[in-house]
């Protein structure tokens, strides 16, 4: 089963920040899960559209610039990091799973992906692009059928995975609190690897390895590799 680092290691360090993402590397994680949003002249790495749970700052992201965010503590003293610091840190070690998490402009962020591809500093492969907003990943499917897209769900819909095939989706991302072996069992059937969100508990790890799902978003990386390495033989 596939480990993802869930907003980086965000367990022990600050959510979608740079030490985050260093440790994720550092343990040696199969992806590294990111959440988007966009500035006004850039794409930031932070969960929420406001600044102030995660963040010193006030009020909205897509009202400042990355600049005027720059100044902002992130946590530990920490910037909030633009998509391409993420591109550069990673340097193609692993796979990110890109969030977006809301509906933006999407032009300029598939150029961003293409630049970074021509120049070497991530392959095709190592590129999953997720979101709640199916009318997005399907935007960029369209424009870029290359791209892996992650069909986001917190629900069991009556025909289970039906909504990520029909999206040719590489992935569907599934809650872990409704996620069960019939939903999986047809996702498979359909040709999709199924990950859930957002797994921690060892209890919770080993009820995803029964039903059989492919891959977990963990804010714990490094534990859930070490209960894996000892929980399979
Ligand atoms: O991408 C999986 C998971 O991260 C979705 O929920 O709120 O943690 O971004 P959230
Ligand atoms: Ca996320």
């Amino acid at each position: 089963m596939k480990i993802f680092a869930h907003r980086g290691a965000s367990g022990d360090f600050p959510e979608n920040t740079k030490s985050a993402i260093l440790e994720a590397l550092k343990v040696g994680v199969d992806g590294i899960e990111v959440d988007i949003q966009s500035a006004i002249d850039n794409y930031m790495l932070i969960h929420d559209s406001w600044l102030d749970r995660t963040t010193s700052g006030q009020g909205k992201v897509s009202d400042f610039t990355a600049q005027q965010l720059s100044s902002l503590d992130a946590g530990n003293g920490e910037q909030i990091p633009t998509l391409q610091q993420l591109l550069d840190w990673n340097n193609n070690k692993t796979l990110l799973n890109i969030e977006l998490k809301h509906a933006f402009e999407l032009e300029k962020f598939a150029d961003i992906l293409i630049s970074n591809i021509e120049k070497g500093v991530i392959s095709k492969s190592n590129i999953l692009v997720s979101s709640f907003d199916h009318h997005q990943i399907h935007w960029l499917k369209n424009a870029l059928p290359w791209l892996n897209i992650g069909a986001l769900t917190s629900s069991i819909p009556l025909n289970y995975a039906k909504f990520a095939q029909e999206l040719n989706a590489f992935s569907v991302h599934v809650d872990k609190s409704f996620v069960n072996k019939a939903f999986v069992d047809d996702a498979i059937d359909r040709g999709l690897q199924v990950y859930a969100y957002t797994v921690d508990k060892p209890e919770d790890i080993a009820h995803m390895l029964k039903i059989g799902v492919h891959g977990i978003f963990t804010n714990y990386p490094a534990i859930a590799k070490k209960y894996l390495a000892n929980t399979i033989t």
